[in-house]
């Protein structure tokens, strides 16, 4: 039987990238670039496709409140900030302050910063502070993988019934499913990936996009 799957090379990934709206984003080519500066680091950010993606299943679903775990220099909020409306509004979790400061100034530059609320901690306390209503439309999580089944709990009773929560790194380099995985990141998002696919309380699917996106959406 054929693949019904399409391993991607460096020609064909070039493709996809150049094949969307917004393919030459100056605000976000910059950022890319500034992010790159940084060194091993960069690896952190998303990929441009999945941004594109991200912001078009924000925009799609008519979401108006957001939340983001992990924000790193910026790129993923923007591109979710970017398809909320106009009064919509993202929280975005980092304890990080040197990272989100190039965050900053990237938000203001697309014109996205009034829709932006910067929390800089830790998550799960952060989290736990949120108002324990189901408010949220959107969820992102990109920040510790061990504390991913954490995020998932302290977000499922604050997100509104079909609101969805966005899992990244859930293929963890292509290193899950293969055999038993060592590291205790691995071990976290194998784990996860397990328990979401069982857990009636939501409805998901793991996206080979990128390093591997759960989209989960609340039943
Ligand atoms: C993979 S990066 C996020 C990349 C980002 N989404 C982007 O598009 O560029 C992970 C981020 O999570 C943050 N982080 C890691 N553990 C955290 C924790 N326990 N609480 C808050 N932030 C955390 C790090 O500071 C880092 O900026």
């Amino acid at each position: 039987m054929k693949s019904k799957y399409l391993p991607l090379d460096d020609q064909l990934y070039d493709y996809v990238c150049a094949h969307r709206t917004g393919a030459s984003d100056s605000v976000l080519d910059a950022l890319r670039k500034e992010t790159e500066s940084l060194g091993d680091d960069a690896r952190m950010q998303i990929s441009r496709e999945q941004g594109s993606f991200m912001t078009l299943l924000v925009a799609a679903t008519g979401a108006k409140t957001a939340i983001e775990i992990g924000t790193f220099t910026g790129y993923s909020s923007t591109c979710i900030a970017r398809g909320l409306p106009d009064n919509g509004r993202l929280i975005c979790i980092d304890e990080s302050a040197e990272w989100t400061a190039i965050a900053r100034r990237h938000w203001s530059q697309a014109g996205v910063e009034h829709k932006i609320e910067l929390r800089l901690g830790a998550a799960i306390p952060i989290l736990q502070s949120l108002d324990l209503k189901p408010t949220l439309d959107f969820a992102f999580i990109d920040a510790d993988k061990t504390e991913y089944d954490a995020y998932y709990e302290l977000i499922l009773p604050r997100l509104r019934a079909n609101g969805l929560i966005l899992f990244d790194n859930m293929l963890w380099g292509g290193k899950v499913g293969v055999g038993a995985t060592t590291d205790p990141s691995g071990q976290a998002i194998d784990a996860l990936n397990r328990k979401l696919a069982q857990d009636g309380r939501v409805e998901t699917v793991l996206l080979p996009i990128a390093d591997g996106l759960q989209l989960c959406r609340k039943r």
